[in-house]
């Protein structure tokens, strides 16, 4: 680090980033579609697109609806599969400088465990993060992320079968996150990250059909910034355990609410459609930002939040 230069670098557990600023999970593919566009290399860390145990088609079309603000999305997690993503991905990535963090779902408890064994010992992982989003077939479809004690169930399981830190990605769509957060704390997660999208959908009312197939969506971009921003808040103040906070961030000002409020890394999702380079410029802002204010280091942001009672 040269002198005049502020020291981006932040730890989230055991693991160290070279600034906080991570590409979020199913936004920026498996990085190699970045490649061409931006310096990867540049980045805080890069969050690949969701890994289950088999290969996965997801929904069918249409799978994205514009909606004010933000977009719905109901991907439905299709992805390669771990086996193909280690054989034909990661060894593109283990060449990368910058974290490489795998995101996991499963479809059961136990999917969870043998996609965290699956990826013990492999090389060039920093991390995985843990989508409990996703629908729990043992329970009618319910999502994992609902329920504090499955939460914390998944969390030992993938924990039991990991030599990796292991962040648990949060679901918003709850009625209070902070006993979700503190459950899988509990269970021994190293970090969180939140918000993963609301859920949501949109009507065609010429046709008077949902313009989604599979009828709900996942919604992100900025219209959901000020709730999560405020799920952050939240989390920060109820858990010891460092948090990831994002949700709608476009720009390095988005970024800086999150850091203060008390995320040590952020996480940039919808934004890399709208500008490939967003990621980039956010840590670009956040460095002159500190320079600006004459801040050595970005640790001086984070959590430096003033709020004049307790429970505002
Ligand atoms: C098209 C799309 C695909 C996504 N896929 C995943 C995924 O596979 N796993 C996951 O944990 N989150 C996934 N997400 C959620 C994002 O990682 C992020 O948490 C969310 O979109 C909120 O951030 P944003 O408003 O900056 O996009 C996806 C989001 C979008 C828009």
């Amino acid at each position: 680090m040269t002198s005049n230069q502020p020291d981006l670098r932040v730890k989230i557990g055991p693991l160290e980033l070279k600034n906080p600023v991570l590409t979020a999970s199913g936004t920026f593919g498996y990085g190699q579609e970045f490649a061409s566009l931006i310096d990867l290399n540049a980045l805080g860390g890069i969050v690949v697109k969701g890994l289950s145990l088999k290969p996965m088609a997801g929904n069918p079309p249409p799978r994205i609806v514009e909606t004010p603000c933000g977009m719905l999305n109901a991907i439905g997690l299709a992805n390669i599969g771990l086996e193909t993503f280690l054989e034909e991905k990661l060894p593109w990535l283990q060449k990368l400088d910058t974290a490489v963090i795998v995101n996991i779902y499963g479809h059961s408890i136990d999917e969870y465990g043998a996609l965290a064994a699956g990826l013990k010992g492999v090389k060039g992982i920093s991390a995985i993060e843990v989508n409990i989003s996703c629908p729990n077939v043992e329970r009618g479809g319910m999502a994992f992320g609902t329920d504090p004690d499955v939460s914390a169930r998944v969390t030992e399981q993938v924990l039991k079968n990991s030599d990796k830190p292991v962040i648990v990605k949060l679901s918003p769509n709850v009625t209070d996150i902070r006993t979700i957060a503190k459950a899988v704390e509990k269970a021994g997660a190293h970090a969180v990250s939140l918000i993963n999208t609301l859920t949501g959908m949109a009507i065609d009312i010429e046709r008077r059909v949902p313009k989604l197939a599979n009828i709900s969506g996942g919604l992100s971009g900025p219209a959901i910034r000020p709730v999560a921003l405020y799920m952050v808040y939240q989390v920060v103040r109820s858990v010891h355990i460092p948090v990831i906070g994002g949700g709608g961030i476009m720009d390095y000002r988005d970024a800086l609410e999150f850091l203060i409020a008390g995320a040590r890394a952020v996480q940039v999702g919808t934004a890399n459609f709208v500008n490939p380079r967003a990621s980039l410029d956010i840590i670009g802002g956040l460095r002159k930002f500190c320079t600006d204010q004459e801040l050595t280091s970005i640790s001086e942001i984070i959590g430096s939040l003033r709020v004049s009672t307790e429970n505002s």
